[in-house]
């Protein structure tokens, strides 16, 4: 399954800012190594591509190198995701030995350093929109799903919250941070208010991002995923695929997938059939 072409230009632009303005951030040289082991392990940087492309769907320019405010807010969406990841993979949490291909933070540098790497990119996001003038919808609609995620995390972890729904937790611990793309390129714009379906392709596109990873967990490899497989079922998790069974999960995927073309086709943004190409890619990928 291939990714739509302008991605690999995007993910270009993107590798280039980050490579050149993520480090400074951190201090002393031991966290910047931790932050940085986890922050160039190779994700598919699906998050800040996102933020990239609506961003040239709603203004109808093209990004460059030069437009540093959007790669800037895109390389503070994938430091809270890096966060979120480091702090999934905790020994407490879903105590994760591997991550995109490598030990995963605490493994590499220890429990104290993991923790307070994720400590460090969740706050340097803000100092990074700080630096940026970013309006004050963007520190909303950043703040709100930092903060989401977290609850989210809390229901798929802690015992004694009795969730049953899935789909709830699944729309906080991950359709947030993929609904933030949308919401950041649309404060950017100034484009806010007048985009509800642009909103509901972001939320849409998350949850289904979350159903197949719980379908991935359970049907691809290590070397697919970079990740240990099945620990969902070890872990007696509460996912699509426990609680719909394999089929059913891959039912509610297809269901997902349409409402995200049906969002494509209705919103005003320019690039659909990028954004048309990336949902298959997310429906049927095997990464
Ligand atoms: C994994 O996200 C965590 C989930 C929200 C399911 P990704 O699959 O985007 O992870 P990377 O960034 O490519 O490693
Ligand atoms: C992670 O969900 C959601 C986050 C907020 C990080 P998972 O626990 O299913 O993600 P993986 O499978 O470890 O990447
Ligand atoms: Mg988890
Ligand atoms: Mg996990
Ligand atoms: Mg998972």
């Amino acid at each position: 399954m291939k990714l739509p072409h302008r991605y690999d230009f995007l993910l270009e632009t993107f590798e280039n800012h980050l490579k050149t303005a993520a480090p400074a951030y951190f201090e002393p040289p031991s966290l910047r190594k931790a932050c940085t082991y986890s922050l160039f392990a190779g994700g598919k940087r699906i998050r800040p591509v996102l933020c990239l492309a609506c961003y040239e769907g709603l203004t109808g320019s093209e990004i460059s190198e030069k437009s540093v405010d959007i790669l800037n807010c895109a390389m503070a969406i994938e430091f809270i995701h890096t966060y979120s990841l480091i702090h999934d993979d905790l020994p407490a949490i879903d105590n994760d030995d591997f991550r995109r291909g490598k030990p995963s933070n605490h493994k590499a540098f220890g429990e104290a350093m993991a923790i307070l790497s994720g400590d460090a990119l969740l706050s340097a996001a803000f100092v990074i929109l700080a630096d940026t003038n970013a309006p004050i919808e963007v520190f909303r609609a950043f703040s709100y799903a930092a903060l989401g995620m977290v609850s989210g995390q809390v229901l798929d972890t802690c015992p004694g919250e009795n969730t049953a729904d899935f789909r709830h937790v699944n729309a906080l611990k991950t359709g947030l941070m993929l609904a933030l793309p949308f919401e950041t390129a649309l404060a950017i714009t100034g484009a806010m208010d007048e985009n509800q379906a642009v909103k509901n392709l972001g939320l849409t596109l998350g949850e289904l991002f979350q159903i197949t990873d719980d379908i991935l967990d359970c049907t691809g490899t290590y070397e697919e995923l970079g990740k240990t497989p099945g620990k969902d079922a070890s872990s007696d998790k509460l996912t699509s695929v426990a609680v719909l069974g394999l089929e059913g999960a891959k039912t509610l995927a297809d269901s997902l997938a349409a409402r995200c073309h049906h969002f494509i086709d209705v919103s005003i943004l320019e690039n659909k059939q990028f954004f048309a190409d990336l949902t298959t890619f997310i429906h049927h990928r095997k990464t």
